[in-house]
């Protein structure tokens, strides 16, 4: 399978995915390309230090919003591939490429849908509110990508327990380590191996 991983930040998450395929948790998976919207983003580092193609797509490149569009689609469309991974990418995903790629595009999300999830949810400020409202669980999802934000069908979760006295930089770093670097391999691994399936009631699975 190809995968195609797409970032706007640190990448750690696109480590996750580089380290497992590296150490044969994720197999049958090659990493085509790496797309990020930010220049200065250390996943393009990260990919490089890897040996994986990796460009940048920058808004800022573009006069019009369709013309950025037509350019991540064409950088993915040059991948060809069999699945694209949202791994901490901040940009709306343009129609079109949901269209294109219906049911091939995951996303990992740090919290559990449909809990601390949609517009203005992103980044360190799901875990801000996360702490605002007291609860006493989260985690993170893995879920395909519809026209929605954070709406389409869900794959994985994992919970993850808020401490007292928990930052939103301290409980960011557990959602990563216990729940997102996790199951976002986890997922890529059995979608590469065709270890997913829809039970009885349109849900997906991972097979073990
Ligand atoms: C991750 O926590 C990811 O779940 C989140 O951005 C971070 C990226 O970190 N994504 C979202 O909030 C999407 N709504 P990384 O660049 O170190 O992988």
């Amino acid at each position: 399978m190809r995968a195609v991983v797409m970032v706007s930040g640190g990448g750690t998450n696109l480590q996750a995915i580089l380290d497992a395929i590296r150490d044969g948790k994720i197999t049958n998976t090659e990493i085509c390309g790496v797309i990020s919207n930010r220049p200065d983003a250390y996943a393009l580092t990260r990919a490089q230090k890897a040996g994986v193609p990796a460009i940048c797509v920058s808004r800022k490149s573009f006069e019009t919003r369709q013309e950025f569009a037509d350019a991540l689609l064409a950088a993915v469309d040059s991948c060809k591939p069999d699945l694209i991974v949202l791994a901490g990418f901040l940009v709306i995903i343009p129609e079109e490429m949901i269209r294109r790629y219906e049911g091939k595009i995951i996303n990992i999300h740090p919290s559990l849908i449909p809990s601390f999830c949609g517009d203005g949810f992103y980044g360190l400020h799901v875990h801000e509110r996360v702490l605002a409202r007291g609860v006493k669980v989260t985690g993170a999802t893995v879920h395909f990508v519809d026209e929605g934000t954070d709406t389409g069908p869900i794959l994985l979760q994992k919970a993850v327990a808020i401490e007292p006295d928990d930052t939103p930089e301290v409980l960011q770093r557990r959602v990563m380590e216990q729940a997102e670097w996790q199951i976002l391999p986890k997922a890529i691994d059995a979608i590469a191996n065709g270890r997913i399936r829809k039970d009885a009631n349109g849900n997906w699975f991972v097979t073990e």
